[in-house]
Protein backbone atom coordinates (compact mmCIF):
# COMPACT_ATOMS: atom_id res chain seq x y z
CA UNK A 1 0.00 0.00 0.00
CA UNK A 2 1.14 3.30 -0.58
CA UNK A 3 3.20 5.03 2.52
CA UNK A 4 2.57 8.48 2.77
CA UNK A 5 3.78 9.73 6.29
CA UNK A 6 1.49 11.74 8.14
CA UNK A 7 -1.86 11.57 5.85
CA UNK A 8 -3.23 13.77 8.00
CA UNK A 9 -1.51 16.15 6.75
CA UNK A 10 -3.59 15.85 3.67
CA UNK A 11 -6.75 16.23 5.15
CA UNK A 12 -6.77 20.11 4.03
CA UNK A 13 -5.55 19.65 0.86
CA UNK A 14 -7.95 19.80 -2.31
CA UNK A 15 -8.26 17.14 -4.36
CA UNK A 16 -7.32 15.76 -7.01
CA UNK A 17 -3.57 16.16 -6.55
CA UNK A 18 -0.24 14.75 -7.18
CA UNK A 19 1.78 13.15 -4.43
CA UNK A 20 5.65 12.51 -5.33
CA UNK A 21 7.16 10.05 -3.18
CA UNK A 22 10.84 12.31 -2.84
CA UNK A 23 12.89 9.79 -0.71
CA UNK A 24 12.09 6.84 -3.47
CA UNK A 25 12.82 9.21 -6.58
CA UNK A 26 16.17 10.11 -4.78
CA UNK A 27 16.56 5.88 -4.03
CA UNK A 28 15.65 5.91 -8.10
CA UNK A 29 18.13 8.56 -8.97
CA UNK A 30 20.77 7.43 -6.93
CA UNK A 31 20.54 3.52 -8.60
CA UNK A 32 21.29 5.23 -11.64
CA UNK A 33 24.13 7.71 -11.32
CA UNK A 34 25.61 4.09 -9.41
CA UNK A 35 25.34 2.27 -12.82
CA UNK A 36 25.89 5.17 -14.94
CA UNK A 37 29.27 5.53 -12.91
CA UNK A 38 29.98 1.44 -12.58
CA UNK A 39 29.11 0.87 -16.60
CA UNK A 40 30.33 4.31 -18.27
CA UNK A 41 27.02 5.04 -19.37
CA UNK A 42 25.47 8.41 -19.65
CA UNK A 43 21.90 8.63 -18.45
CA UNK A 44 19.94 12.01 -19.87
CA UNK A 45 16.06 12.24 -18.47
CA UNK A 46 13.46 12.36 -20.70
CA UNK A 47 12.13 15.32 -19.47
CA UNK A 48 8.84 14.87 -21.08
CA UNK A 49 7.79 12.20 -18.50
CA UNK A 50 7.74 14.67 -15.69
CA UNK A 51 9.06 18.63 -16.17
CA UNK A 52 8.17 19.18 -12.55
CA UNK A 53 10.29 21.95 -11.38
CA UNK A 54 11.36 20.06 -7.82
CA UNK A 55 11.45 16.79 -9.54
CA UNK A 56 13.69 18.27 -12.11
CA UNK A 57 16.44 20.04 -9.74
CA UNK A 58 16.95 16.56 -7.98
CA UNK A 59 17.72 15.10 -10.70
CA UNK A 60 19.62 17.71 -12.28
CA UNK A 61 22.26 17.57 -8.72
CA UNK A 62 22.78 13.66 -9.48
CA UNK A 63 24.15 14.48 -12.25
CA UNK A 64 21.90 13.54 -15.04
CA UNK A 65 21.44 15.10 -18.72
CA UNK A 66 18.33 16.12 -20.05
CA UNK A 67 16.83 14.33 -23.54
CA UNK A 68 14.45 17.45 -24.65
CA UNK A 69 11.65 17.47 -27.38
CA UNK A 70 10.37 21.14 -27.45
CA UNK A 71 12.78 24.51 -26.76
CA UNK A 72 10.29 25.35 -23.99
CA UNK A 73 11.60 21.82 -22.17
CA UNK A 74 15.36 23.17 -23.33
CA UNK A 75 14.61 25.93 -21.36
CA UNK A 76 13.00 24.16 -18.45
CA UNK A 77 15.83 21.93 -18.33
CA UNK A 78 18.45 24.32 -17.79
CA UNK A 79 16.61 26.44 -15.65
CA UNK A 80 16.42 23.45 -13.16
CA UNK A 81 20.03 22.85 -13.07
CA UNK A 82 21.45 20.59 -16.30
CA UNK A 83 24.13 21.69 -17.80
CA UNK A 84 23.86 23.30 -21.21
CA UNK A 85 26.38 20.67 -22.67
CA UNK A 86 24.47 18.03 -21.14
CA UNK A 87 20.70 18.56 -22.65
CA UNK A 88 20.14 17.07 -25.87
CA UNK A 89 16.93 18.08 -28.10
CA UNK A 90 15.24 15.63 -30.26
CA UNK A 91 11.65 15.91 -32.18
CA UNK A 92 10.69 15.37 -35.74
CA UNK A 93 9.56 19.32 -35.66
CA UNK A 94 11.75 21.52 -34.40
CA UNK A 95 10.60 25.16 -35.09
CA UNK A 96 13.34 27.89 -36.13
CA UNK A 97 12.60 29.72 -32.89
CA UNK A 98 13.48 26.69 -30.96
CA UNK A 99 16.54 25.92 -32.91
CA UNK A 100 17.69 29.42 -32.53
CA UNK A 101 17.11 29.41 -28.15
CA UNK A 102 18.87 26.13 -28.28
CA UNK A 103 21.95 27.03 -29.97
CA UNK A 104 21.56 30.13 -27.76
CA UNK A 105 21.56 28.19 -24.36
CA UNK A 106 24.62 26.29 -25.83
CA UNK A 107 23.21 22.67 -25.98
CA UNK A 108 24.86 19.37 -26.18
CA UNK A 109 23.03 17.93 -29.16
CA UNK A 110 20.69 18.18 -31.73
CA UNK A 111 18.74 14.99 -32.46
CA UNK A 112 17.80 15.31 -35.88
CA UNK A 113 15.31 13.32 -37.18
CA UNK A 114 15.11 14.25 -40.76
CA UNK A 115 17.46 15.62 -44.06
CA UNK A 116 15.35 18.78 -44.15
CA UNK A 117 16.19 19.49 -40.33
CA UNK A 118 19.75 18.97 -41.11
CA UNK A 119 19.51 22.03 -43.85
CA UNK A 120 17.61 24.26 -41.87
CA UNK A 121 20.25 23.27 -38.48
CA UNK A 122 22.96 24.11 -40.89
CA UNK A 123 21.83 27.19 -42.55
CA UNK A 124 20.90 29.07 -39.30
CA UNK A 125 24.46 27.94 -37.95
CA UNK A 126 25.86 29.06 -40.61
CA UNK A 127 23.83 32.76 -40.69
CA UNK A 128 24.91 32.96 -36.93
CA UNK A 129 28.35 32.41 -37.38
CA UNK A 130 28.13 29.24 -34.83
CA UNK A 131 29.23 25.23 -35.70
CA UNK A 132 25.78 23.25 -34.53
CA UNK A 133 25.92 19.92 -32.95
CA UNK A 134 24.27 17.52 -34.28
CA UNK A 135 23.54 13.30 -34.10
CA UNK A 136 21.04 11.69 -36.28
CA UNK A 137 18.06 9.73 -34.64
CA UNK A 138 18.32 6.91 -36.79
CA UNK A 139 15.21 4.09 -37.09
CA UNK A 140 15.92 1.22 -36.83
CA UNK A 141 13.00 -1.22 -37.65
CA UNK A 142 12.52 -2.94 -34.57
CA UNK A 143 9.68 -4.10 -32.96
CA UNK A 144 9.67 -3.17 -29.23
CA UNK A 145 6.64 -5.08 -28.61
CA UNK A 146 4.89 -2.51 -26.75
CA UNK A 147 1.94 -0.54 -27.11
CA UNK A 148 0.99 0.77 -30.92
CA UNK A 149 0.96 4.25 -29.67
CA UNK A 150 4.68 3.97 -27.94
CA UNK A 151 6.38 2.20 -30.54
CA UNK A 152 8.49 4.25 -32.56
CA UNK A 153 11.44 2.23 -34.08
CA UNK A 154 9.53 0.88 -36.93
CA UNK A 155 9.87 2.09 -40.49
CA UNK A 156 5.96 2.86 -40.55
CA UNK A 157 6.75 5.29 -37.57
CA UNK A 158 7.26 9.04 -38.31
CA UNK A 159 10.77 9.26 -36.34
CA UNK A 160 14.20 8.89 -37.50
CA UNK A 161 15.75 8.34 -40.68
CA UNK A 162 15.62 5.49 -42.18
CA UNK A 163 18.37 3.41 -43.95
CA UNK A 164 17.44 3.85 -47.34
CA UNK A 165 18.47 7.82 -46.56
CA UNK A 166 21.92 7.13 -44.41
CA UNK A 167 24.09 7.40 -47.60
CA UNK A 168 22.29 11.06 -48.02
CA UNK A 169 22.82 12.32 -44.58
CA UNK A 170 26.47 11.15 -44.39
CA UNK A 171 27.28 13.19 -47.94
CA UNK A 172 25.71 16.21 -46.51
CA UNK A 173 27.54 16.03 -42.88
CA UNK A 174 30.67 15.88 -44.66
CA UNK A 175 29.97 18.73 -46.99
CA UNK A 176 28.95 21.13 -44.00
CA UNK A 177 31.60 20.13 -41.84
CA UNK A 178 32.07 24.15 -41.00
CA UNK A 179 28.26 24.23 -39.81
CA UNK A 180 27.36 20.84 -38.32
CA UNK A 181 29.59 18.88 -35.74
CA UNK A 182 28.74 15.63 -36.10
CA UNK A 183 28.68 13.84 -32.49
CA UNK A 184 27.06 10.31 -33.40
CA UNK A 185 24.08 8.43 -33.25
CA UNK A 186 20.79 8.23 -31.61
CA UNK A 187 18.03 5.36 -31.66
CA UNK A 188 14.76 5.28 -29.47
CA UNK A 189 12.43 2.31 -30.08
CA UNK A 190 9.46 2.58 -28.04
CA UNK A 191 8.61 3.06 -24.00
CA UNK A 192 7.07 0.60 -21.77
CA UNK A 193 9.44 -2.24 -22.32
CA UNK A 194 9.19 -4.71 -20.17
CA UNK A 195 10.70 -7.80 -21.88
CA UNK A 196 14.07 -5.59 -21.20
CA UNK A 197 17.00 -8.58 -21.70
CA UNK A 198 15.57 -9.58 -25.28
CA UNK A 199 14.38 -6.11 -26.65
CA UNK A 200 17.14 -3.87 -25.93
CA UNK A 201 19.62 -7.03 -26.63
CA UNK A 202 18.08 -6.93 -29.88
CA UNK A 203 18.86 -3.23 -29.96
CA UNK A 204 21.96 -2.92 -29.07
CA UNK A 205 23.15 -5.60 -31.95
CA UNK A 206 21.04 -3.68 -34.90
CA UNK A 207 22.95 -0.70 -33.13
CA UNK A 208 25.89 -2.15 -33.38
CA UNK A 209 25.75 -2.72 -36.86
CA UNK A 210 24.51 0.64 -37.89
CA UNK A 211 27.57 1.91 -36.32
CA UNK A 212 29.53 -0.12 -38.53
CA UNK A 213 28.00 0.97 -41.30
CA UNK A 214 28.28 5.02 -40.41
CA UNK A 215 31.97 4.10 -39.73
CA UNK A 216 32.55 2.49 -43.06
CA UNK A 217 31.14 5.77 -44.73
CA UNK A 218 33.59 7.57 -43.46
CA UNK A 219 32.45 9.36 -40.71
CA UNK A 220 33.24 9.17 -36.83
CA UNK A 221 30.65 7.69 -34.25
CA UNK A 222 31.65 9.50 -30.87
CA UNK A 223 28.28 9.48 -29.07
CA UNK A 224 25.63 6.46 -29.48
CA UNK A 225 22.35 6.46 -27.91
CA UNK A 226 19.87 4.33 -26.72
CA UNK A 227 16.73 6.40 -26.13
CA UNK A 228 14.34 5.34 -23.53
CA UNK A 229 11.79 2.59 -22.87
CA UNK A 230 12.58 0.76 -19.70
CA UNK A 231 9.17 -0.15 -18.99
CA UNK A 232 7.88 -0.15 -15.05
CA UNK A 233 5.88 -2.76 -13.28
CA UNK A 234 1.85 -1.03 -13.06
CA UNK A 235 0.24 -3.95 -11.60
CA UNK A 236 2.45 -4.75 -8.54
CA UNK A 237 4.01 -0.74 -7.84
CA UNK A 238 4.98 -1.65 -4.12
CA UNK A 239 7.32 -4.68 -5.48
CA UNK A 240 9.05 -3.05 -7.98
CA UNK A 241 9.69 0.60 -6.99
CA UNK A 242 12.70 0.87 -8.45
CA UNK A 243 12.65 -0.14 -12.03
CA UNK A 244 15.12 -2.52 -13.55
CA UNK A 245 18.06 -0.15 -14.41
CA UNK A 246 20.37 -3.38 -13.65
CA UNK A 247 19.14 -5.77 -16.39
CA UNK A 248 18.99 -2.18 -18.57
CA UNK A 249 22.75 -1.18 -18.16
CA UNK A 250 24.50 -5.21 -17.92
CA UNK A 251 22.49 -5.79 -21.44
CA UNK A 252 24.16 -2.72 -22.41
CA UNK A 253 27.17 -3.81 -21.19
CA UNK A 254 27.40 -6.86 -22.69
CA UNK A 255 25.59 -6.40 -26.04
CA UNK A 256 26.26 -2.84 -27.92
CA UNK A 257 29.61 -3.37 -29.55
CA UNK A 258 31.97 -0.15 -28.88
CA UNK A 259 35.64 1.69 -28.94
CA UNK A 260 36.36 2.71 -25.51
CA UNK A 261 36.40 6.19 -27.28
CA UNK A 262 32.88 5.97 -27.78
CA UNK A 263 30.64 7.42 -25.36
CA UNK A 264 26.95 5.54 -24.97
CA UNK A 265 23.98 7.52 -23.65
CA UNK A 266 20.34 6.13 -22.25
CA UNK A 267 17.22 8.50 -22.50
CA UNK A 268 14.98 6.70 -19.63
CA UNK A 269 12.17 9.14 -18.41
CA UNK A 270 9.15 6.82 -17.09
CA UNK A 271 11.24 4.62 -15.24
CA UNK A 272 13.06 7.44 -13.25
CA UNK A 273 9.61 9.00 -12.51
CA UNK A 274 6.62 6.56 -12.62
CA UNK A 275 6.54 5.10 -9.50
CA UNK A 276 7.18 7.69 -7.45
CA UNK A 277 4.02 9.68 -7.82
CA UNK A 278 0.37 8.70 -7.19
CA UNK A 279 -2.60 11.10 -7.98
CA UNK A 280 -4.67 11.21 -5.11
CA UNK A 281 -8.45 11.52 -5.35
CA UNK A 282 -12.11 11.40 -3.07
CA UNK A 283 -14.69 9.36 -3.47
CA UNK A 284 -17.10 11.75 -4.70
CA UNK A 285 -20.60 9.23 -4.54
CA UNK A 286 -20.75 5.33 -4.50
CA UNK A 287 -23.36 4.52 -7.47
CA UNK A 288 -25.11 1.27 -6.65
CA UNK A 289 -26.20 0.05 -10.20
CA UNK A 290 -28.42 -3.39 -11.14
CA UNK A 291 -25.48 -4.91 -12.61
CA UNK A 292 -22.63 -3.16 -10.52
CA UNK A 293 -21.36 -0.47 -8.32
CA UNK A 294 -19.44 2.74 -8.94
CA UNK A 295 -16.88 4.73 -7.65
CA UNK A 296 -16.96 8.05 -8.23
CA UNK A 297 -13.84 10.14 -8.19
CA UNK A 298 -13.34 13.30 -8.35
CA UNK A 299 -10.04 12.88 -10.47
CA UNK A 300 -10.94 12.26 -14.07
CA UNK A 301 -9.13 11.63 -17.47
CA UNK A 302 -8.12 15.25 -17.73
CA UNK A 303 -5.66 14.69 -14.48
CA UNK A 304 -4.71 11.60 -15.71
CA UNK A 305 -5.19 10.28 -19.36
CA UNK A 306 -3.42 7.23 -19.72
CA UNK A 307 -6.31 5.06 -19.39
CA UNK A 308 -8.51 6.52 -21.64
CA UNK A 309 -6.13 7.24 -24.18
CA UNK A 310 -4.08 4.15 -24.15
CA UNK A 311 -6.28 1.56 -21.92
CA UNK A 312 -3.16 1.66 -19.41
CA UNK A 313 -3.66 -0.08 -16.69
CA UNK A 314 -3.25 1.81 -13.17
CA UNK A 315 -3.19 0.31 -9.60
CA UNK A 316 -5.71 1.80 -7.71
CA UNK A 317 -6.03 1.31 -3.78
CA UNK A 318 -8.26 3.27 -0.63
CA UNK A 319 -5.54 4.99 1.54
CA UNK A 320 -8.25 6.35 3.96
CA UNK A 321 -9.74 2.45 5.33
CA UNK A 322 -7.53 0.10 3.63
CA UNK A 323 -8.13 -2.73 5.91
CA UNK A 324 -12.01 -3.29 5.91
CA UNK A 325 -14.16 -6.09 3.35
CA UNK A 326 -13.31 -5.58 -0.34
CA UNK A 327 -15.84 -4.80 -2.63
CA UNK A 328 -16.19 -4.68 -6.51
CA UNK A 329 -16.32 -1.45 -8.09
CA UNK A 330 -16.10 0.38 -11.55
CA UNK A 331 -13.96 3.08 -10.93
CA UNK A 332 -14.82 6.56 -12.93
CA UNK A 333 -14.13 9.83 -13.14
CA UNK A 334 -16.61 12.69 -12.74
CA UNK A 335 -15.55 13.53 -16.67
CA UNK A 336 -18.31 13.68 -19.85
CA UNK A 337 -16.77 10.96 -20.99
CA UNK A 338 -17.59 7.59 -21.52
CA UNK A 339 -13.92 6.50 -21.96
CA UNK A 340 -13.56 8.19 -18.22
CA UNK A 341 -12.91 4.81 -16.52
CA UNK A 342 -9.73 4.41 -14.02
CA UNK A 343 -10.35 0.56 -14.13
CA UNK A 344 -13.45 -2.18 -14.21
CA UNK A 345 -14.20 -4.68 -11.70
CA UNK A 346 -11.59 -3.48 -9.95
CA UNK A 347 -11.57 -5.19 -6.26
CA UNK A 348 -10.88 -2.52 -3.48
CA UNK A 349 -11.40 -1.83 0.51
CA UNK A 350 -15.13 -1.14 0.73
CA UNK A 351 -14.87 2.78 0.34
CA UNK A 352 -17.08 5.42 1.09
CA UNK A 353 -18.25 8.58 0.44
CA UNK A 354 -14.50 11.15 1.16
CA UNK A 355 -12.28 8.26 1.31
CA UNK A 356 -9.07 8.88 -0.15
CA UNK A 357 -8.01 6.68 -3.44
CA UNK A 358 -4.57 6.66 -5.02
CA UNK A 359 -4.15 6.02 -8.29
CA UNK A 360 -0.65 4.58 -8.24
CA UNK A 361 2.28 4.95 -10.79
CA UNK A 362 1.35 8.34 -11.77
CA UNK A 363 4.41 10.32 -11.84
CA UNK A 364 4.63 9.53 -15.19
CA UNK A 365 3.00 11.29 -18.40
CA UNK A 366 0.54 12.23 -15.92
CA UNK A 367 0.53 16.12 -14.91
CA UNK A 368 2.57 16.88 -18.13
CA UNK A 369 -0.75 15.08 -20.26
CA UNK A 370 -3.26 16.70 -17.92
CA UNK A 371 -5.50 19.30 -19.52
CA UNK A 372 -8.37 21.94 -18.34
CA UNK A 373 -11.03 19.63 -20.04
CA UNK A 374 -14.54 20.59 -18.71
CA UNK A 375 -12.73 23.94 -17.50
CA UNK A 376 -11.52 21.59 -14.28
CA UNK A 377 -7.98 23.20 -12.84
CA UNK A 378 -4.86 21.80 -12.93
CA UNK A 379 -3.92 19.28 -9.81
CA UNK A 380 -1.60 20.32 -7.76
CA UNK A 381 1.61 18.60 -6.52
CA UNK A 382 2.64 18.41 -3.12
CA UNK A 383 5.86 16.29 -2.19
CA UNK A 384 6.59 13.96 0.76
CA UNK A 385 9.06 16.08 2.39
CA UNK A 386 6.70 19.05 2.81
CA UNK A 387 4.57 16.63 4.89
CA UNK A 388 7.48 15.62 7.55
N1 LIG B 1 13.75 9.33 -25.85
C1 LIG B 1 12.87 9.56 -26.85
C2 LIG B 1 13.39 9.99 -28.15
C3 LIG B 1 11.49 9.38 -26.66
O1 LIG B 1 10.64 9.59 -27.65
C4 LIG B 1 11.01 8.94 -25.39
C5 LIG B 1 9.58 8.76 -25.13
C6 LIG B 1 11.97 8.73 -24.37
C7 LIG B 1 13.33 8.92 -24.64
C8 LIG B 1 11.56 8.28 -22.99
O2 LIG B 1 10.95 7.06 -23.03
P1 LIG B 1 10.58 6.29 -21.68
O3 LIG B 1 11.88 5.94 -20.99
O4 LIG B 1 9.78 7.20 -20.86
O5 LIG B 1 9.85 5.10 -22.12
N2 LIG B 1 2.79 9.07 -23.11
C9 LIG B 1 3.17 7.68 -23.26
C10 LIG B 1 4.66 7.51 -23.44
C11 LIG B 1 5.22 8.28 -24.61
C12 LIG B 1 6.72 8.10 -24.77
C13 LIG B 1 7.26 8.95 -25.85
N3 LIG B 1 8.69 8.92 -26.01
C14 LIG B 1 2.64 6.91 -22.04
O6 LIG B 1 1.97 7.51 -21.20
O7 LIG B 1 2.86 5.71 -21.93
Amino acid sequence: MLKIQNIDKLSGIDTPFYYYDMDLLQETVSRIRALSEKHGIKAHYAIKANSDPRILRLISAEGLGADCVSGYEVQRAAECGFAPSEIIFAGVGKTDSEIITSLEIGIGCFNVESLPELEVISSIAEKRGVKAPVALRINPNIDAHTHKYITTGLEENKFGISEFEFQKAVDFLKSHAETLDFKGLQFHIGSQITDVENVFKLECERVSEIVATFEAMGVTIKNIDLGGGLGIDYEHPDEGKVADFDTLFGTIAKYLQHRPDQQVHIEPGRAIVAQCGSLISRVVFVKDGQKKSFLILDAGMNDLIRPALYDAYHFIENISSPDGPSAVYDVVGPVCESSDVWGEQRELAESHRGDLVAIRSAGAYGAVMASNYNLRPFAKSVYSDELK
